[in-house]
């Protein structure tokens, strides 16, 4: 599964277009036979928005440009 947290609280104007950065890939994770699951959360304590975390890793100032590397680093990471 990605698990996908971005606070809401300091993401700001990009926050829903980083969501929708992040569904984008769904299609493409369930063909890896992963499940996408994207929350809106707290404060995640780097408060640099967006702030993103990732199965437990914390990215910061997250534009939705940078998505696809997030998610292909995840996905090397198996
Ligand atoms: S307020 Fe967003 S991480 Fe702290």
């Amino acid at each position: 599964m990605m698990k996908v947290e971005i606070c809401e609280h300091c993401a700001g104007e990009e926050m829903e277009e980083v969501i929708q950065g992040f569904k984008d890939f769904e299609e493409a994770l369930k063909e890896k036979s992963m499940t996408l699951n994207v929350e809106k959360t707290g404060c995640l304590g780097s408060c640099q928005g967006p702030v993103v975390r990732v199965n437990g890793k914390v990215y910061t100032e997250v534009h939705p440009n940078e998505v696809e590397g997030i998610v292909s680093e995840v996905l090397k990471q198996g």
